[in-house]
């Protein structure tokens, strides 16, 4: 065990890296990490890590990846940079291809940015701009899901479900209109999970009603969530409900993939768990270059891209859009996943982890819910199996599973949503590549770390 103790308190008088801007109150060590291989991080002392969420779900293909690393060098050496605005490059082209013919039919062109947030805002303006030049320019309100995470630039925040945010966002950003999510542990009394999606997919109807058809932009949902829900799985009908409901009208679903896409859920969009269901837009990042480079992209069907370039083009560009090195970093992530063939092993070893995590729920009452699909996993932290109370805030153990998780050898993400109303939960999302045996590793020292954090109580 490593017997990580304390944050650093004192603060550097220059610099301090990012986290001299967090808060003060923060108790959970943030150790100095200096390199990783696979599926462990090492800290500066010698104490190892299994890396139990790929970060926030970034690093799908594991670290230390030296065919990546080399890619990105040889790019970097042969052209680091050019300029998406006034020329082309060959890593772009090569990237946008293999990307669509990944995401089939109805995504056929793909722009790329250097991450989530950026693909969000990329997603919402080409949709924006394609209603404006389509002489649809009431089409301004995006409906998004109660509680959901889409971002952290100003307009993304406020697509994000989050009432936190409320004094953030408070005569500063309009946060968007919100329908509840389809959640599925903790559904009202008078539902079951079936109901509570009818009930949910009806209030977007209602809401599009409410707001006028003609002045609504966009739907847009996690389909399997994040932090932001605890890998909420909605029901299949769902999907074929909001689906239908956009389409009748005229309301463009876009789907935010950028930490369940790239293969997390056993398959290579979560999209293509519904084909009967597809979105018109989906966002990636996270697992897209692994954490090897930021990048993130859009994927959007040719008709919409296409007819916006005849009538006045997507006039939003950022500096490092489609950066070569970035997207050799994505083409040579791509190759790892052909070479491991880790879409398959995110479905495979994703249930033998979720196998292991049903065997803990049976040994410690403190597990509610484990929930999620593929390698896409959550555990739902509470202080009543029977009530499904979820555990007060005041308790801070998504805070306390990550100081238990440091000294036990594992490095876990749990970050509560609207003051954890929801309930609280960590991501059990390691790296794709994970072996059988890391699996089993993984969960000894998850043991640990919940006991440990019932004999803290
Ligand atoms: C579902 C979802 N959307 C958007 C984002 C924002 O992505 P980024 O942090 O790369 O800007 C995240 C990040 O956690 C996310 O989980």
């Amino acid at each position: 065990m490593t017997n990580i103790t304390a944050a650093p308190t004192t603060r550097a008088d220059y610099g301090g890296g990012q986290a001299a801007f967090y808060s003060n109150s923060n108790v959970v060590p943030l150790p100095l990490i200096e390199k990783a291989a696979g599926v462990h991080m090492w800290d500066d002392r010698g104490n190892r890590y299994v890396d139990v969420s790929s970060g926030p779900a970034v690093s799908n293909i594991g670290h230390g990846n030296t065919r990546v690393a080399d890619a990105m060098t040889y790019q970097a050496r042969q052209l680091e940079y050019a300029w998406a605005q006034v020329v082309q490059n060959r890593p772009n082209l090569d990237l946008s291809a293999r990307l669509a013919r990944l995401a089939g039919p109805g995504f056929e062109r793909v722009s790329l940015t250097s991450g989530g947030s950026e693909a969000m805002e990329n997603a919402i303006k080409l949709l924006r701009q394609y209603a404006i030049a389509t002489k649809e320019p009431s089409r301004t309100k995006i409906i998004s899901c109660l509680p959901s995470y889409h971002g952290a630039t100003v307009s993304t925040l406020a697509i994000s479900g989050d009432t936190r945010l409320e004094a953030f966002l408070n005569g500063f950003a309009e946060p968007s209109p919100k329908v509840p999510a389809p959640l599925s542990y903790r559904v009202p009394p008078e539902f079951d999970v079936s109901s509570y999606a009818d009930f949910c997919a009806d209030a977007l109807e209602a809401k599009i009603v409410e707001l006028g058809a003609e002045n609504v932009l966009a739907f847009i949902i996690e389909p399997v969530g994040g932090l932001s829900t605890g890998c909420l799985v909605p029901p299949d009908k769902y999907f074929y409900r909001i689906r239908d409901i956009c389409t009748r009208h005229g309301v463009r679903l876009v789907f935010d993939e950028i930490l369940c896409g790239m293969g997390r859920t056993g398959k290579f969009l979560t999209a293509h768990h519904w084909p009967d269901a597809l979105p018109d837009i989906i966002t990636m990042a996270k697992g897209l270059a692994s954490g090897y480079s930021p990048l993130g992209a859009v994927l959007a069907p040719a008709d919409i891209v296409d007819q916006l370039a005849e009538l006045s083009g997507f006039e939003f560009q950022y500096s490092y859009n489609a950066n070569p090195v970035s997207c050799a970093a994505g083409l040579a992530v791509l190759d790892e996943y052909e070479r491991l063939d880790l879409v398959n092993q995110a479905a495979v070893m994703g249930q033998a982890l979720r196998e292991g995590l049903e065997q803990l729920k049976s040994e410690f009452q403190i597990i509610g819910d484990i929930r999620g699909l593929g390698m896409l996993l959550a555990v739902e932290l509470v202080s009543d199996r029977q009530t499904k109370a979820p555990m007060p805030i005041e308790s801070a153990v998504a805070e306390k599973v990550r100081s238990h998780g440091l000294n036990n050898g594992l490095m876990i993400y749990a970050r509560t949503t609207c003051h954890g109303i929801y309930g609280q939960w960590f991501l059990v999302s390691p790296p794709l590549t994970i072996t059988q045996a890391e699996v089993g590793d993984l969960l000894e020292r998850l043991a640990a770390t919940l006991n440990d954090l019932a004999n803290a109580r």
